[in-house]
Order: structure tokens, then sequence, then C-alpha cells
């Protein structure tokens, strides 16, 4: 049978409480949410992702209220950061109060947490009240989706794979929310994302650690993000058109310096290399700055070397 795809909250509500699978709209990207207290639910995405079991969920909650349910105390920082930041892209490593199921964080003591921007998916965490653990909405090691029918090309096709989507259109930022482990001192970036690093070095008087190359929150494997077809990397747009001369039919993308389009396309553009059976992405690299971190970790993961 087909999957669903809906607009309805009543009926994603009730596939929740029944312990299904809904895809959910964010501002980022889509996710795989199941009741984040129900842990035969939250088993369930593991095995329609395909993602291994150590790898931690997100939990989502309806508002920045919710975070002392989910932590065993709120690290200063991460209180400074749900202030500024939620709604938004950014998702707090804080640790994990006594009723977290070692199953939604892989039997860590710590937890992350995120409040959404997206209309639908707040009236669902407001009605529904607990909290959603949700990985993006696609298989293990593949791009994250950014519109409804990506998720249903991911998911659809997998037995158990999802009992519903709940449609919110196409995802205004792109790319997965910033990752903070405030259990540190200083906290530490894992992953960089919709909200860029200054703003949470500015925010915390830059007590923050430098970031150690690639983002490193487990489960973010190289070779994460990345299409079929191989991706390179271009340091300008000058050498990106002579990459692009050397092969036949590859797909420019980054030709622009409008980093939020970028971000917002980015994934999109990945999955389009595919369909259109593109010989190479060739990427433009943006600058380290702003969106650009978050761009940037994506595309290197995207290039990195596939063996194994
Ligand atoms: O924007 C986002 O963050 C999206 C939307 C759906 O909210 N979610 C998302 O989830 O990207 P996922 O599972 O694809 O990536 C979450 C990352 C994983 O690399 C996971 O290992 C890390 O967060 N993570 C989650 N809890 C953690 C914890 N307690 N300690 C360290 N890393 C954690
Ligand atoms: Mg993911």
């Amino acid at each position: 049978m087909p999957v669903r795809v809906t607009t309805d909250v009543d009926l994603a509500l009730e596939v929740l409480r029944g312990g299904g699978l809904v895809a959910i709209p964010t501002e980022t990207v889509y996710g795989l949410a199941a009741d984040a207290s129900n842990e035969a639910a939250v088993r369930r995405v593991f095995a329609a992702k395909g993602r291994p079991v150590d790898h931690p969920l997100i939990v989502h909650v309806a508002d920045a209220e919710q975070l002392p349910a989910w932590a065993a105390h709120v690290p200063a920082a991460a209180a400074v950061l749900a202030d500024a930041c939620w709604p938004g892209p950014l998702t707090v490593i804080v640790p994990k109060a006594a009723h977290v199921l070692d199953v939604v964080t892989g039997g860590r003591p710590s937890v992350g947490v995120r409040v959404p921007a997206h209309p639908l998916t707040t009236e669902l965490l407001d009605r529904f009240g607990g909290g959603l653990a949700a990985p993006s909405a696609n298989r293990f090691g593949r791009v994250s989706p950014t519109t409804a029918e990506h998720v249903v090309r991911d998911l659809g096709e997998v037995p158990g794979g999802v009992d519903l989507v709940l449609d919110g259109g196409p995802c205004p930022v792109g790319v997965e929310s910033t990752i903070v482990d405030c259990t540190v001192e200083p906290v530490q970036v894992l992953r960089p994302g919709g909200i860029p690093t200054e703003q949470v070095e500015r925010l915390l008087a830059g007590a923050v650690a430098p970031a150690s190359g690639p983002s490193r929150a487990s489960g973010m494997l190289a070779s994460h993000y990345a299409p079929h077809c191989p991706v390179l990397l271009a340091p300008s747009r000058a050498e990106a058109v002579r990459m692009a001369s050397d092969l036949t039919n590859p797909l420019v993308i980054g030709d622009t310096d409008d980093l939020v389009r970028y971000a917002q396309q980015l994934y999109d553009l990945l999955r389009r290399a595919d369909d259109e059976r593109r010989s190479a992405v060739v990427a433009i690299l943006p600058p380290a700055a702003g969106l650009g971190h978050a761009i940037r970790d994506r595309l290197f993961k995207a290039a990195a070397d596939r063996a194994g």
C-alpha cells in the first residue's frame, strides 16, 4: 500500500499515539518521528532507516519550557542557547533525565533536544504533549530529505518504513540543526548547521571549544550525505568551470553568493544529480562563515571516499 501523505495533524497524532512512525516537516529537514517514550516505536525508527542502534536520536519538543523535563540538569550554556535560538535549527546535548530511554540515547548518559520551527510540527508537538524522537527521514548514510516527496521515495517502499508523511512543503533551511554538546566545558559544536557557529560563539561570549575538523557527532561518518555519483569540490567558480570542462554532463552547484539559497537547495540538487544520471556533481565551496560552515561540512562528507 502506498504511504499516506497528508497535512492532517489529527491523523498524525493518531498514528504517533498508536506507536506508529510519522515523517514530520521541520525548518531543517524532514524527521522520522516516533513517541520518544515508546521503546517499540523508537526501535522501528532504527529498522526503517537501517541505522545502527548505537547512534542516538534527537528528541523534539514543543517549546523551551520542556527542556528541564528531558535533562538531569540544564547546563547554563544550554539555557542561553535554547532561549536565544528556539524554535530554530539548534540541538543541545545535555545530561539525560532518568526516564529517557536508552534506545533513544544509544545508551549514552546524554540526550539531544531541540524545538523545531515549523507550524505543522509545532501544532503536532503542542497537542502530542510529549517528545518525538526523530532522526532525518532518509535511509542511513543517504542525503537528508527536504520535501515530502524525498521521504516517500526513500522510505515509502521500505516495509514498516513510515506510516504517514506530514507534508509541510519544502524545508526552508535545508541543512540539519547545529549540534552543541553542552555536557562539556567549554561547550563544543559537534555538527555545524542552520545556526551559524559564530552566533553560538557570540551568545556564549566565545566560550566554545574550537571545532576539530569535520563534525564529530557520533553517527556522523565521512561519506554521509552522498549521492551515488561522485562529488568533486571546487575552491572557486573558475576552478569549477575548468573541472566541469573535463567531464561529460556534470551538474555544477553553488554558483551563487546567496548561502541561504545554496543550503535550501543543496540536498535536492544532490538527489537531482542521480535522477538526471549526471556523471558527477562539481560543487563550488562557499566561504567558511555563517551557513557556509554547514554547507562545506556536508559537501566534504558527500565527497569523501566511499570505499568500505
Ligand atoms: O535538523 C536536525 O537535527 C534533523 C531534524 C529532523 O531535527 N535531525 C537530524 O537527526 O539530523 P539525525 O539523527 O540525522 O542526526 C542527529 C545527530 C546524529 O549524528 C547523532 O549521533 C547526534 O545527532 N546525537 C544525538 N544525540 C546525541 C547525544 N546524546 N550525544 C552525541 N550526539 C548525539
Ligand atoms: Mg541524518
